[in-house]
């Protein structure tokens, strides 16, 4: 049975979000877009309806569910020239999916060219009313989603070869830039002595964020919609397209409190409550904090992150001796103009992937774009090794990259900065930083192909991505067919404004 069906509309509007008035590319006419919230289980019926206009910027659109597996739906996981073709102005796109095993925090956004810079991305988080893990936190209040990103005063198309410097930090779409009005910030609001999980969403196009509560240490409950052994921390970096959950006590004496997150950008700062949001108790009064941040004694390590649920890597438990092994080596050609994989740029090809091999095409060599396209045969464990090293010249230029996988959540068996390896229970998630050239990582991660269809795979720095840094996973093409027809798009039936909040 099929439910109502939600519209999502996409449109052009101006908005300041950090005083400064420029024209936008929006989910249902907000920054960020409206929180998208449902359960574990339950079925999407999101009508996509494109109404841009500005010729500015682009007018078509796509809208990817970054996170959701799209198990027997990789037709609905809105990639454009991947899974779909570009929703033309006017047009729409019905995405149905059900999301059938996962809970926790996601998002939405764009995936055309670099047009979530321009605005469209928004939370969307499953709920799951049966976790059997609620005791371990036990909190009050879990409705508050805190998205970070990047602003710019400067449309997308100007800077598709950079310079990718932000305007400023938007904390739920607020935010100052640098001698700019002291415009109004986010509150989270927050009673003494109760408990909250927040669920921080890196919905950034370039930098990450290192996140802070002046006073409050935070539990680590969630990685990337996967549940983790809970890790107490006073700081978290977050990389774009990465979420955690934290869980945090009110436990301090009533008053305003800065929440920072101070991007890797130099031209960032906390100056004149930038790169800020306020965290207010109730009784506190309606004005900035002044509360001083560290001393910073928790710190985040991503090795220390362990899934609460299954963890351990699948396959053989040694480096190189999954059934597939894959390195994928990261490049730049004409400065940071052209990124490349394995020396080939992805450039859009003329018809998307799943469309190709709907046709026929299932061998490397009839798969367009030639040479960004890797086979993965069903059912095999797959491992992709990638050195963080190897940008020339001058080393990690533009990095440190995040990359990510749709389709699938993956082991990260060495994470950046860490040496060693660790196949019984390394942090499992879908979004992971390659790390920094210093410290000469070789960041490493598996998954078994049980997912077919043709998966971007791509770092989420969303200029970098534009620039080509992306490759696709065309798993088990063969059975890809398979799971079109078992859940092919059908006619809609009644609309309703569910499951939008
Ligand atoms: Cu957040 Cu390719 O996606």
């Amino acid at each position: 049975v099929l439910g109502p069906v939600t519209d999502l509309e996409i449109t052009n509007k101006v908005i300041a979000p950090d005083g400064f008035p420029r024209t936008a590319v929006l989910a249902g006419g907000t920054f960020p877009g409206p929180l998208i919230a449902a359960q574990k289980g339950d079925q999407f019926r999101i009508n996509v309806i494109n109404q841009l206009y500005n010729t500015s910027m682009n007018t078509t659109t796509s809208v990817h569910w970054h996170g959701i597996f799209q198990h027997k739906s990789n037709w609905a996981d809105g990639t454009a020239f991947v899974t779909q073709c570009p929703i033309q102005p006017n047009g729409s796109f019905l995405h149905s999916f059900v999301v059938h095993k996962q809970a926790g925090t996601f998002w939405y956004h764009s995936h055309l060219s670099a047009q979530y810079c321009d605005g469209l991305r928004g939370p969307l988080v499953i709920y799951d009313p049966h976790d059997p893990y609620a005791y371990m936190y036990d909190v009050d209040d879990e409705s508050t989603v805190i998205v970070l990103s990047d602003w710019y005063h400067v449309l997308s198309p100007q800077m598709y070869t950079g310079p990718f410097n932000p305007s400023s930090t938007l904390i739920n779409g607020l935010g100052r830039y640098s001698n700019g009005p002291a415009s109004p910030l986010a509150v989270v609001n927050v009673t003494q002595g109760k408990r909250y999980r927040f669920r921080l969403v890196g919905a950034s196009c370039d930098p990450w964020f290192n996140f802070t509560i002046d006073g409050h240490p935070m539990t680590v409950i969630e990685a990337d919609g996967n549940l983790v052994d809970p890790v107490v921390v006073d700081s978290i970096p977050v990389y774009a397209g990465q979420r955690y959950s934290v869980v945090v006590t009110a436990n301090q004496t009533v008053g305003n409190y800065w929440i920072r997150a101070l991007s890797n950008h130099p031209n960032q700062t906390f100056e004149g409550g930038q790169s800020s949001a306020i965290f207010r108790y109730e009784g506190a009064p309606d004005q900035d904090p002044t509360s001083q941040h560290g001393p910073y004694v928790l710190p985040f390590d991503e090795s220390a992150l362990h899934p609460l649920i299954n963890p351990g890597s699948p396959g053989i438990p040694e480096p190189g001796k999954a059934d597939i092994n894959i390195n994928l080596i990261p490049g730049l050609r004409g400065g940071q103009a052209q990124y490349t994989i394995n020396n080939v740029s992805f450039v859009d090809p003329p018809l998307p992937v799943l469309l190709q091999i709907l046709s026929g095409a299932i061998h490397p060599s009839q798969l367009l774009p030639n040479g960004s396209v890797y086979i993965l045969p069903f059912n095999k464990t797959v491992e992709i090794s990638m050195p963080a090293t190897d940008l020339s010249p001058g080393g990690a230029l533009g990095g440190p990259h995040a990359v990510h996988l749709h389709g699938h959540s993956f082991d990260v068996v060495r994470v950046s900065g860490n040496g060693s390896y660790n196949y019984v229970n390394p942090v499992r998630r879908d979004t992971v930083s390659l790390g920094l050239q210093a410290n000469n990582d070789n960041v490493t991660f598996r998954f078994v192909t049980d997912n077919p269809g043709p998966w971007f795979f791509h770092c989420h720095n969303d200029w970098h991505l534009h620039n080509g840094f992306a490759v696709i996973m065309a798993e088990a093409p063969l059975q890809a067919e398979l799971q079109e027809s078992e859940a092919a798009p059908s006619e809609s039936s009644t609309h309703s404004n569910l499951p939008l909040q």
